[in-house]
């Protein structure tokens, strides 16, 4: 069996076909999608759409999807902060039937090869196995604080990995008490894999926003026989200005203008420009001595004007 993983679409819709061609060609049986599938880049239907025609995918919900949730149950008079644009024009952009499909999808799965040789735990962010352990020093932000440090390969990148997992006692002991030999979940934005007592791990990284320095579009292909776990990490080229002149068209450029620039240059240099811009609205908070949670209007937009000046 051979299996697509991929995560983390954020509406870039043009990431993901060229994603799927390449899985064709890989002659992939079935699909695994582990969430994010809409927010920073203006197709959500059209990638919603394109996820529930592939016929017996796997599919669970990230953290983006866990956000409807709490936009259904709230009053839309009170939608008033420029923080959220994005996420309120998603929520008004999305068809019906796409709102209710994300909002039943569930939190985790587990699924098995036909011939139960292999299970998997699929889930969307490390701390949903791993609290309170090394995983944090994957993150998006860990990495780019590495690369400045000093530049690294894919290959180094990967031997970090698995030292930082196998040194940690009670990631080892997490998988140990598994009743699945693979685990899968996205989030960080950033590909790896690594195997740890014979149990395979895998971060496909992310399809739509990846922010490993490498702008093509990740996923990963497993292939399980009977007795083999084979990974293939695969990065896909796909053409970034369809996206972003497609997304400055739209309505939610118009909403949401400083944080769609910020996703744009993350998409041509696949670094986490979103943490630097945050980290820049909460020092605008401090010096203003408004610690209003969300941000208020008044410093999400002071924030973003300095930005654009810089
Ligand atoms: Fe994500």
């Amino acid at each position: 069996m051979k299996y697509a993983v991929i995560s983390d679409i954020h509406g870039n819709l043009p990431a993901l076909n060229s994603v799927i061609d390449d899985a064709k060609r890989n002659f992939i049986d079935e699909y695994i999608f582990v969430g994010d599938y809409y927010c920073d880049l203006a197709y959500p239907n059209e990638v919603v759409n394109t996820i529930k025609n592939i016929k017996g995918a796997h599919v669970i919900r990230g953290n983006k999807e866990k956000y409807l949730d709490g936009l259904l149950k709230s009053d839309q008079t009170e939608w008033v902060y420029d923080q959220f644009a994005p996420l309120y024009w998603n929520y008004r952009e999305l068809d019906d039937d796409n709102l209710q499909y994300l909002i039943g999808l569930p939190e985790d799965k587990k699924i098995k090869t036909p011939n139960d040789n292999h299970k998997m735990h699929l889930f969307h962010a490390s701390s949903f196995l791993f609290k309170s352990t090394n995983m944090g020093l994957l993150s998006s932000s860990q990495y780019a604080e590495k690369m400045i440090q000093g530049n690294f390969s894919h290959e180094e990148y990967l031997c970090y990995v698995q030292k930082i997992l196998s040194s940690d006692d009670k990631i080892v002991e997490i998988l140990d008490g598994l009743d699945t030999d693979i685990v899968i979940f996205g989030h960080s934005h950033i590909q790896w894999h690594a195997e740890i007592d014979k149990k395979g791990i895998i971060n496909p990284g992310s399809c739509g926003l990846p922010l490993d320095y490498d702008k093509r579009a990740a996923y990963t292909i497993l292939e399980l026989n009977e007795n083999a776990i084979n990974i293939l990490e695969r990065r896909v080229p796909y053409n970034i200005s369809d996206t972003i002149c497609y997304t400055m068209k739209s309505e939610l450029y118009t909403n949401a203008k400083t944080w769609c620039d910020i996703i744009f240059d993350q998409l041509n240099l696949a670094k986490d420009e979103i943490n630097f811009f945050l980290r820049h609205v909460e020092t605008t908070a401090k010096k203003k001595n408004d610690y209003s949670i969300p941000y208020s209007n008044t410093v999400w937009n002071e924030a973003a004007n300095r930005w654009k000046s810089n």
